[in-house]
């Protein structure tokens, strides 16, 4: 499978696990190959299944309306779900499901390399950090294998009750601050130099010379980035819970 299309053709035929054999469509994904921002939610529902498309439906609908309070439309974004058939009667997918159908997820990853990945909802955030309960996780920032993660609540939930619709758009609101920071960070050494030349004239004291653009930006905690290091399987944690007394959290 060397291009997202080619993933797509696989998947609209696989017969890798039981969701085959209830589904209408298979929904693969859809997006552009060179998306900045990748949006995982958990599996095809009603919808879905019918027009092998990824959230259409009522949630779909609300995610568009999340994208449009950023600026954004879907088809800027690409769109996939842990497992591509429909779980009969939206059952949730089952651990031998998940586990059948990661290696297409697992290759639209590398392939659209993205700058950002939005999990939805609890079963996309498992895959990058289990264990862990999505409303400790929700709203904040984590790397974990090279991959910049920020998990949120799934659509569905905030269609479901107003406090969590609230806290998704709460955490929505601060994707595109994150886009930023992250492109900035991963421009190449001459454009990064230059930004550094252009800064010098502030005349930065040591100390903050020494800190990255992230710390800066998100400055750390030692004690509590610590801790939450050490319980969570995530290799590092970008944001501390709060930020030190007399510095601003920015997102
Ligand atoms: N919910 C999901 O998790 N994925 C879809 O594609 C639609 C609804
Ligand atoms: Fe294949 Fe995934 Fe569909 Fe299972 S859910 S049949 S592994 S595409």
């Amino acid at each position: 499978m060397d291009t997202l299309a080619e993933v797509a053709r696989v998947v609209n035929t696989c017969t890798d696990c039981q969701l085959h054999a209830g589904r209408t469509n298979a929904v693969p994904g859809e997006g552009p190959d060179a998306a900045e921002l990748l949006f995982i939610g958990e599996g095809p529902g009603f919808h879905e299944d019918r027009q092998g498309r990824p959230f259409v439906g009522p949630a779909g609908n609300f995610l568009e309306d999340l994208l449009q309070s950023i600026g954004m439309t879907r088809d800027q974004v690409y769109i996939a779900n842990m497992v591509k058939c429909r779980p009969p009667d939206n059952r949730d997918p089952v651990p031998s499901e998940i586990a059948a159908c990661s290696k297409y997820l697992d290759r639209q990853i590398e392939l659209l390399d993205p700058l950002l990945i939005v999990t939805l909802g609890r079963f996309s955030t498992g895959r990058f950090i289990p264990g862990q309960s999505i409303s400790r996780l929700r709203g904040r920032l984590r790397r974990v294998n090279g991959r910049h993660i920020f998990p949120i609540m799934h659509p569905a939930a905030g269609l479901r009750r107003q406090e969590m619709r609230a806290a998704i758009e709460e955490d929505f609101a601060k994707i595109p601050g994150l886009l930023d920071v992250l492109r900035i960070q991963s421009e190449p050494a001459s454009e990064s130099a230059q930004i550094r030349e252009a800064s010098a004239s502030f005349e930065p004291s040591p100390a903050e010379q020494s800190r990255s653009l992230w710390d800066v930006l998100a400055p750390a905690e030692p004690g509590i980035a610590g801790s939450r290091i050490e319980e969570s399987p995530a290799d590092e944690v970008d944001q501390p819970n709060d930020p030190p007394p007399g510095q601003q959290r920015l997102f």
